[in-house]
């Protein structure tokens, strides 16, 4: 997912590049707003984090794009195409340190196993829409 300040700073298109650039296939992909309801349902997993709130609000700020990608490795290789979840930790050449402000406004999310990128996938398209 292409976070909303990744979107509002215009960086879409740059970022769509840098993920197929890096050998992943677009196998869906969706321009849409997050309410605060579904924001919360897709971070159900941190409510327990004291960034919860803050994480949610900011996620339902404006329009993300959703995305599913696949390659060899993908969810361990689009976790190096990213970077560190603080972009003044991620190295250089990394989505996060070249498009990211903070930790909290990171750019990008991308899925921490193969079950969770299942899960998130099913949250965001039917199969109609993957391809
Ligand atoms: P993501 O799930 O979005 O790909 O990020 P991640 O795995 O690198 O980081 P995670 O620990 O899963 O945290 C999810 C998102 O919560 C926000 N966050 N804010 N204020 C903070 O200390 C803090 N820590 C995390 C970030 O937007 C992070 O990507
Ligand atoms: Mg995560």
């Amino acid at each position: 997912m292409i976070k909303p300040d990744a979107v509002s700073n215009g960086y879409t298109g740059a970022i769509l590049d840098d993920i197929i650039k890096g050998g992943f296939k677009i196998v869906a992909l969706k321009y849409i707003k997050l309410s605060e309801v579904t924001a919360g349902q897709f971070y159900a997993v941190h409510k327990e984090r004291p960034f919860y709130g803050e994480l949610v609000s900011f996620m339902s700020s404006g329009p993300i794009v959703a995305a599913i990608l696949e390659k060899e490795h993908a969810v361990e290789d689009f976790r190096k195409l990213i970077g560190a979840t603080d972009p003044a930790k991620a190295d250089e050449g990394t989505i996060r340190q070249k498009y990211a402000k903070s930790i909290e406004a990171n750019a990008i999310h991308g899925s921490d196993s193969d079950e969770n990128a299942e899960i998130e996938g099913s949250f965001f398209f039917s199969a109609f829409e993957r391809f």
